[in-house]
This record gives structure tokens, sequence and C-alpha cells, in this order.
């Protein structure tokens, strides 16, 4: 099967084409920046081309671009795909992308998805992913999809495109926001060294959240907060909690803290079957490190 891959260049685009050229497929890549295509090109040992022509080429195109970009992709690539077709996006949100590309392809069958993953990831197993198709053609190919990542052992989910921005307002978006956030508060500090020699694993939780945050691509995680549906709703609960918290202690009101935190601790145990004990999750998480 040859796939194009549009934004192979990219950081996520490197990651699919090396993976798929592993698996076997002949890929082959395109980018904006000529010097860059060419270099990832030779570095994966795979063609190149403009977008039109390996469009033209393919039977599986995958477009991974950034969110900006993605419309004028999508226009530049339309004319020139075909019926049968699988035109594929991996876009970190899928209303509009999914919006997008049924509205400028007309040929070919289209499906949105997410690799709930950055292109750090080692490998596909246990990787997440979700598929969003809309009609009856869509839902056969994402089984179908579906059933080979999961031969690979990833961890695939099928639901709307709003269903799935909905949940990576608050999974992605507010998960981002508290990383930089916080890591904006605790580089204000000094002894950030002895901090993190000294600090439990509380601290070590924390900071891996912010280190897997901050090291990712700034326009990405930008574009990503400008885009995610409600999520200055989501934002300003999270400020009118700090800010009831905050409250608390600056009251001294040590019953009502300790009581709202224990209220926190049975919703969570009702709502999570999976959650026993927080001191067993958080050394799971930093053994895995
Ligand atoms: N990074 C993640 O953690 C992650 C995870 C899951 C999903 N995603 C999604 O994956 C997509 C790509 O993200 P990324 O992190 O790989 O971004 P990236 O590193 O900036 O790569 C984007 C690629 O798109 C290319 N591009 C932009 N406009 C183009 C055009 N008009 N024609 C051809 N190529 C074009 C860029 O080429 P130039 O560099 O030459 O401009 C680059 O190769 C995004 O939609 C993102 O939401 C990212």
């Amino acid at each position: 099967m040859k796939i194009a891959i549009i934004g192979g260049s990219g950081n996520m685009g490197r990651w699919f084409a090396r993976y798929l050229t592993k698996e076997g497929a002949q890929v082959i890549i395109t980018g904006r920046n000529q010097e860059k295509l060419l270099s990832v090109g030779k570095e994966l040992g795979i063609p190149t081309a403009t977008n039109i022509e390996a469009v033209k080429q393919a039977d599986f195109v995958i477009i991974s671009v950034p969110l900006d970009t993605f419309e004028s992709v999508v226009k530049e690539i339309a004319p020139y795909t075909r019926q049968k077709q699988i035109i594929v996006d991996v876009t970190s949100l899928k209303s509009r992308p999914v919006e997008i590309m049924h509205r400028h392809i007309t040929k070919g069958i289209v499906l949105g998805t997410h690799p709930v993953f950055g292109p750090g990831a080692k490998d596909i197993a246990k990787q997440n992913f979700v598929l969003t198709p809309t009609n009856k053609d869509e839902t056969a190919l994402a089984d179908n999809i579906k059933q080979q990542l999961e031969d690979r052992a990833a961890i695939v989910s099928i639901m709307t495109p709003q269903a799935h921005d909905e949940i990576m307002t608050v999974v992605l978006g507010l998960a981002h926001f508290i990383a930089i956030v916080s890591a904006d508060t605790l580089l204000s500090f000094d002894k950030f060294q002895e901090m993190k020699k000294i600090g439990g694993t509380t601290f070590k939780v924390l900071y891996t959240l912010i280190e897997s945050v901050i090291s990712e691509d700034p326009q990405l995680y930008a574009s990503l907060q400008m885009n995610f549906p409600n999520i200055r709703n989501v934002e300003t609960l999270f400020q009118t909690n700090t800010k009831i918290w905050a409250d608390m202690v600056r009251n001294k009101n040590k019953q009502k803290f300790a009581q709202r935190m224990d209220s926190l601790r049975e919703k969570l145990g009702k709502t999570d079957p999976a959650f026993h004990s927080a001191y067993e999750n958080m050394y799971k998480i930093t053994e895995g490190l």
C-alpha cells in the first residue's frame, strides 16, 4: 500500500513515516520547507513530493499538518483525491478538521483520527487512538483501522468528533494549562535544584507533568489552547476553584478544607473504580519513569 503523509517532515508525520515504513508500507512524504523535507526524506530513506504529486500516487493519505494550515492543505489536495482513496487526519481536535474534510473532499473516504501521544513515543503498543467516524462508510473504515491498531496492542476508542473535542478540552486543555501555570509558579522560586533533590512522590508527579508539557512545541500548544471548545469555561472553573481553596488556606479554615478534601476523596472513589489509594497510584506513575 502506498501511503502519502502530508506534513511528513514534521514531528508526528516523521513518526508515522518511520513506523509505517518499518511495517512494510511504501511511504512518500511532503512538507513546506524543501530543505527540511529533503533532509527528513534522506534520513528515513523515503521519497518526497509535493502535496499534489503525493496525493495522486497514494492509496492512503495521512494529513499531519497544524490546525492553522489544515484548511488550505485540504483545499489544495481535494481536487486530486479519488473514489476509494482513504484520507485521514491526525489533528488533535476533531470537529473542525472533520467538517473541513467533508466540505472539500467529495471523493474518497475521510476519517478523523487522533493519536493521543507525542512524537517521543517508542512504539504503538499501549498508545491511545481516537477515531471519529460520522457515517456508515467511515464507521466501516474505523472498525478496520481499529482492528489493525489493536492487533498491534494500541488502545482504540471510537466516538463522535464533538465528544472527542469535549473530552480533550479537559484531558489535554486543562492538563496543559495546569502544567504551564505550575511551571510559571515553580520557576519563580529559588532553590529549584534543592526542591528537585529532596522532593517526594507528589513533587515528582507534578514535575513529570511539567516536563512533559514544557518540552513540547509551543506553537502547537498555543494553537490547541486557542481552539479547544469551551476551554474558557473550563479554565474559569479552575480559577474559581483555585480561589475557593486559596481562601480556605488564607482564612485558616482547617476544618472546611479537610471536609471538602474528604468529600472529593469520597466522590472520586464512587466515580472511579480504579481509585483505591492515592499513594498506590502515584507510585505506579513515578515507578514507570
Ligand atoms: N506533536 C504532538 O504531540 C501531536 C500529537 C498528536 C497529534 N498531533 C497533531 O499532528 C499534527 C502535526 O503536529 P506536529 O507536532 O507534527 O507539527 P509540526 O512538527 O509542526 O509538523 C507539521 C508539518 O506540517 C508541514 N506543513 C505545514 N503546512 C504545510 C503545507 N501547506 N503543505 C505541506 N506541509 C505543510 C510542516 O512543514 P514545514 O515544517 O516545512 O512548515 C511540517 O512538516 C497537528 O495537527 C497536531 O495537532 C500532534
